[in-house]
């Protein structure tokens, strides 16, 4: 069980570059597999669920290569069309390998997915999608089987928006017969990216960015160079983490423009920032301030994926702030942890109150990514020393936090 050691009190002043994005690179990395050649990415994160997808792709029989942070897919003899169990469970991300499998083979197999235990987080939505483009669904001991005589153009409706079965239902539909209109889907840039990607790749998809996509069917895709985007997230944990310490830090390449709604939060908070050619500079002498009603909503409404994080900030601000979580059920995971350090959260609901206090380091344990996230950045501001254990999920989404913090003059050693 690897765990990192924070030594609080230290308010972090200088400069990291933001890693490319876990949650763009990995439907990138499923949408690679409807085109019978090579894809190039580049900026890929070295990050745990991105090895993950990497061999699933492998154990399909695809060949991949890394050079630094480009990473090269060839596609060409994929021989298999179901999913390791093993490895398809470690990650939800895995389900979207179903509609890619569907294009370009009329069949495939995944295992009912994994991930981050951060709610029920059923697939409902994905299969619906598939089933009106004509795919058969069977799951058999844990195991979703799906074929297909030929997927058909179609139209669906996502009665609420769902970043992985929007992303399913476009890799299914771009080489399916005929026109395909997806309502209700999910603005997130991470959808936007998985489009602008199959456009270049040679997909025909109109409405990119508005709840309303059409795709019209392709016979084929080509091969095809892109550019991971950066992580809105990974920079959004390094913004809270100048937070909570009153620090002055730069976030390099930060996708400022995905970032409105947590900039705004930051504002509020009493923090202060410019930003210039993807530099994001970030001025947090006054940012403890509360915040009284932060709600998670979908894009482009503040990111839940960054609810544990803004806690943790807020844990010591000078006064009762108020968070509501609307997209996941069970995101308050970290709570208990904090409170563990000395953070005054009461719970009611789906609605956390977080009283102005103090914390004081201790030894914690991380449940899933971004809470473990939450609690480094917690143990930046406490009192002495704090030791987060299971860090093995913070390494699913961060290529080295340890080396990013550091670089902003943390003090944080990993075991
Ligand atoms: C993605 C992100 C995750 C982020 C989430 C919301 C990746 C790899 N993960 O997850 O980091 O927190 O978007 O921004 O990109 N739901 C259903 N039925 C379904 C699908 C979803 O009920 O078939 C529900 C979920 O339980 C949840 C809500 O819809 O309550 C949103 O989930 P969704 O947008 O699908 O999240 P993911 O794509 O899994």
């Amino acid at each position: 069980m690897k765990g990192i050691k924070v030594v609080g009190g230290v308010p972090l002043n200088g400069e990291v570059k933001i890693q490319g994005s876990k949650n763009a690179a990995l439907p990138l990395m499923a949408a690679a597999l409807l085109n019978k050649g090579t894809t190039i990415l580049y900026d890929c994160p070295q990050i745990a669920d991105v090895f993950v997808m990497e061999e699933i792709l492998r154990l399909l029989g695809a060949k991949t290569v890394w050079n630094n942070h480009t990473l090269e897919i060839n596609t060409e003899f994929i021989d298999k069309t179901q999913v390791d169990e093993e490895q398809g469970r470690k990650m939800r991300s895995s389900i979207i390998l179903l509609g890619s499998l569907l294009g370009r083979f009329q069949e495939g197999a995944v295992p009912h997915p994994g991930g981050c235990v951060i709610g029920k987080r059923p697939i409902d939505l994905h299969l619906k999608a598939l089933r009106e483009m004509g795919a058969e669904i069977s799951e058999i001991q844990g195991e979703i089987f799906a074929k297909t005589r030929g997927l058909r153009g179609s139209r669906i409706h996502f009665p609420f928006v769902s970043v992985g079965a929007t992303q399913n239902a476009v890799l299914a539909s771009v080489l399916a017969k005929g026109d395909t209109i997806l309502e209700g889907c999910s603005r997130e840039p991470e959808v936007c990216t998985l489009c602008r990607f199959l456009k270049k790749a040679g997909a025909k998809i109109e409405g990119i960015g508005t709840s309303r996509l059409m795709v019209t069917g392709v016979e084929k895709l080509h091969d095809v160079v892109f550019q991971v985007p950066k992580d809105r997230i990974a920079a959004g944990t390094y913004l809270c983490a100048s937070a909570i310490t009153r620090g002055q830090c730069v976030l390099l390449d930060a996708p400022v423009e995905e970032m409105e709604a947590v900039l705004l939060a930051y504002k509020k908070m009493g923090g202060q920032y410019t930003c210039n050619s993807g530099k994001l500079t970030l001025c947090s002498f006054h940012a403890d301030k509360p915040l009284d009603n932060l709600q998670t909503q979908v894009y482009p409404g503040f990111p839940t994926d960054l609810q544990s994080v803004f806690m943790a900030a807020l844990t010591v601000a000078r006064g009762e702030s108020r968070i509501t979580e609307n997209i996941f059920e069970d995101r308050f995971k970290t709570v208990p942890q904090l409170q563990a350090m000395g953070a005054r959260i009461e719970m009611e609901g789906n609605t956390a109150r977080i009283l102005p206090g103090e914390l004081t380091g201790t030894e914690v344990i991380a449940s899933e990514l971004r809470g473990g996230a939450a609690l480094l950045v917690a143990g930046l501001a406490a009192k002495g020393e704090t030791y987060v254990k299971n860090c093995s999920y913070i390494e699913r989404g961060y290529e080295d936090i340890c080396r990013d913090l550091c670089m902003l003059g943390a003090q944080i050693y990993r075991d």
